[in-house]
């Protein structure tokens, strides 16, 4: 998909002013995309961008979890030609943890496998984005439920590409680091500002590109990923307990 102009796009998750989701529709709306449909848990969230573009976005309430909003809603939006799923839900569940991370499975990985299928038939010769996250690639210590999640997007992503190639469909993957919004507030970590990610959504829809690592940091990890992911994990292992 090279031309963002005259298609209609849905992006998921668009309630936080530093977040993302308007970062992207800001980027998009620069590239010459024509209208946005973006979601909200809560209505009002996005008057500041509306104000900002007037009649270019239209704001959609629905909470993720909930399977048969998601089969509603092309019937409430009309066919749409960009889907990008950015939605995210991040707690520091780990393997041992009682915590299973239901909230995260549903926005992470089953609200992306649920949206594509609804919308199907009106991606063909446009494009999904799955917003995922290095921790789809490796699984990270401080999150290691919200990687498994992720880790089943990079795979749902694959198979996505896979199912819609016929049809003409791009299916991008983007796997940031550690990004300055709120769900990154306190990480041990260096961020990057959400633009950078949204500007390179916008470049790599533009250039069919099928994944992109917009920040130092995801470079650095998919780079070991690629080259060495065994030492990579080792890295994240604590210490043995010396007797
Ligand atoms: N920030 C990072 O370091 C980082 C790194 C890698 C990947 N990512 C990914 O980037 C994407 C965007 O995250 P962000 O950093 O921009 O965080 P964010 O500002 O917290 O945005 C996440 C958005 O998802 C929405 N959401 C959560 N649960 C939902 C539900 N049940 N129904 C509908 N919407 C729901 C939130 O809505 P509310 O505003 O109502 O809570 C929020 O607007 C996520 O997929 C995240 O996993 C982030």
């Amino acid at each position: 998909m090279t031309n963002l102009a005259h298609r209609t796009i849905l992006l998921t998750g668009a309630g936080r002013a530093n977040g993302i989701g308007q970062a992207t529709i800001r980027a998009l709306l620069a590239a010459g995309a024509d209208r946005v449909v973006a979601t909200v848990r809560a209505p009002g969230q996005l008057a500041t961008l509306q104000g900002e573009h007037p009649g270019r976005i239209d704001e959609v309430v629905i909470d993720l979890t909930n399977a048969t909003a998601i089969a509603a809603l092309p019937a409430q939006t009309g066919p749409i030609h960009v889907l990008i799923n950015n939605a995210g839900v991040f707690t520091a569940d780990t393997a041992l943890g009682e915590g299973e991370g239901e909230a995260m499975w549903a926005v992470n990985y089953l609200a992306p496998k649920r949206l594509v299928r609804a919308y199907a038939s009106s991606l063909a010769q446009g494009a999904v984005v799955n917003v995922n996250s290095v921790a789809g690639l490796i699984n990270f210590p401080i999150c290691a439920v919200y990687s498994d999640t992720k880790a089943a997007l990079h795979s749902l992503t694959v198979a996505q590409r896979r199912e819609l190639h016929s049809q003409g469909t791009q299916v991008l993957g983007v796997y940031p680091g550690p990004i300055e919004t709120d769900m990154a507030k306190g990480v041990p970590f260096p961020t990057t500002a959400p633009a950078v990610v949204a500007e390179a959504i916008v470049a790599a829809l533009q250039e069919n590109t099928l994944e992109v690592f917009p920040d130092p940091m995801a470079q650095q990890i998919a780079a070991a990923v690629i080259q060495d992911r065994q030492a990579l994990e080792r890295s994240f292992w604590p210490a043995a307990a010396t007797a």
